[in-house]
């Protein structure tokens, strides 16, 4: 069962950026790419770098420590040296707030190798 979260207020989050919060024992990253906003993973898959402090390539957020991209909207991680996915969490906006539940639904998966 769902259970939302307010975090934030959507100006909180300027677009094509992303901020971190901890919800519920975990650390979520809110992305807005564009008015839509996503929450995934805040922790690299690789090592314990932050995703929300990377910079945001269209529909990618880059790792600031070693550069994999994860796609925002899935959670899918692009490039490596990370190989595993990041959990993406249901986001709703009410009122000009974000709302996270952090129910992760995790994603299986990995790459294989390639850039
Ligand atoms: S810590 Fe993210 S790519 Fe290495």
């Amino acid at each position: 069962m769902s259970e939302f979260v307010a975090v934030a207020r959507v100006e909180d989050i300027p677009d094509r950026s992303g901020r971190a919060f901890d919800v519920a024992g975990r650390r979520i990253a809110v992305f807005n790419l564009s008015g839509r906003f996503y929450a995934i993973d805040d922790t690299c898959t690789h090592e314990e770098a932050s995703l929300s402090q990377g910079p945001v390539m269209g529909e990618m957020a880059v790792c600031p420590r070693h550069g994999s991209r994860f796609h925002i909207p899935t959670g899918q991680v692009r490039s490596l040296p990370a190989v595993h996915n990041v959990a993406t969490y249901a986001v709703k906006v009410e009122d000009g707030v974000v709302y996270v539940d952090p129910t992760p639904r995790v994603h299986a998966g990995r790459i294989h190798g390639g850039a």
